[in-house]
């Protein structure tokens, strides 16, 4: 069954089919009113969430389909204890497909391995957000034309930025990328992302800190919020939460037609200053992306039981009792049936097989 919890559960060519459907719904909405009619999807919402929600939620209804499900898991089982496994059992024989967002790296995994309906991962912690990445790259074509041959510019909090790490990932899978990295020391992209993806994909990235120096050669600047919620230490997110804002003088050093993307929301790393500029794109961005989960809704139940259409084969992995997954946000961490797990990653570093963090050792 085809779930996708991480950008590359889907080819490139699966991609791009989601990406032009959902141009062609976007044309054409009416067409595709009744597409959905007795379908039912559940939003599992274990993290807060306006736009991801309801961009579901709508999607849903204009395909004619119903939704159920929660946005406060605490008036839900789960305040009883229920695992996700349990409640995605319980909910699949409810909905005809799932979208999941947790705060625990990995659960939307687990869930899609027990579940008898297609899983959608809606973002799990700041590790993937593959339904951004698809709203990402369907507004990158219609803002530009094309995906392939740009240079983009990831802006902010790059180190907890979920939706950034999908967004390389996936494209990495096209060519002529080139990736501009503009952070705080503190906010960095991860290892991993660094590592197994730009550095094996032959990605080309450098690393600035600031936007002026690159804006110039920019197609696309990608701004993103520093997430607060994901910071352990206070004082580390007091000093860096103002580090890169976006104001009209900065865009006059912008080419004409470079596109401002940002997931929002957005707290004031984009003046609001910005907002009439045709250049940002933000706001469309959300439109666009209820457009592509309504492609997607289609083409996961489309899919379900084609064979042409499987899931990757799972990366090999095994147990260690001399290793350790350091991250308490991890779901090996978290629900004690989920075994620690690790795989051997292409650069060589041997990383927690849910949540790609580096393995420490046991002491
Ligand atoms: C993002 C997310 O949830 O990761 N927002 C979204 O999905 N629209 C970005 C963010 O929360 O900053």
């Amino acid at each position: 069954m085809k779930h996708l919890i991480d950008p590359t559960d889907l080819t490139k060519e699966e991609v791009d089919q989601i990406v032009e459907l959902g141009e062609a719904i976007y044309a054409d909405p009416g067409k595709y009113r009744d597409a959905l009619k007795y379908h039912k999807l559940a939003t599992l919402f274990y993290e807060p969430s306006t736009r991801t929600r309801l961009s579901f939620t709508a999607a849903m209804m204009e395909l004619g389909g119903n939704v159920l499900g929660f946005a406060d898991a605490t008036n839900s089982s789960v305040a009883k204890g229920e695992s996700v496994e349990d409640t995605v059992k319980v909910v699949g024989s409810f909905a005809d497909i799932i979208a999941i967002r947790h705060h625990i790296e990995g659960a939307p995994y687990v869930a899609s391995q027990i579940s008898s309906v297609p899983i959608i991962n809606a973002g799990d912690g700041s590790h993937a957000h593959p339904t951004q990445t698809l709203t990402d790259l369907i507004t990158i074509k219609k803002e530009l034309g094309h995906i392939d041959d740009i240079t983009i510019g990831f802006c902010g909090d790059l180190r907890f930025g979920r939706t950034v790490h999908s967004l390389i990932k996936a494209l990495s899978r096209y060519k002529g990328i080139n990736v501009i990295l503009i952070a705080p020391d503190e906010l960095k992209l991860p290892d991993y992302i660094k590592q197994d993806v730009c550095r094996k994909q032959g990605i080309a990235y450098r690393e600035v800190n600031n936007i002026e120096e690159v804006i110039s050669e920019l197609d696309v600047l990608y701004m993103t919020r520093v997430q607060k919620e994901r910071f352990l230490d206070e004082d580390e997110f007091e000093r860096v939460k103002d580090s890169f804002v976006l104001d009209s003088k900065k865009m006059t050093l912008a080419k004409e037609k470079m596109a401002v993307l940002h997931p929002l929301p957005r707290v004031n790393e984009i003046l609001p200053e910005v907002d009439d500029d045709p250049r940002a794109a933000y706001f469309r961005q959300v439109e666009y992306g209820k457009f592509v989960r309504m492609a997607l809704i289609l083409k996961l139940l489309e899919w379900k039981d084609d064979p042409a259409h499987p899931m990757p084969k799972p990366e090999e992995n095994f147990s260690d009792r001399r290793l350790r997954c350091n991250n308490a946000r991890c779901i090996c961490n978290c629900e004690q049936h989920v075994p620690q797990s690790f795989r051997l990653s292409d650069s060589g570093i041997i990383r927690c097989f849910y949540c790609d963090s580096r393995a420490a050792k046991n002491n």
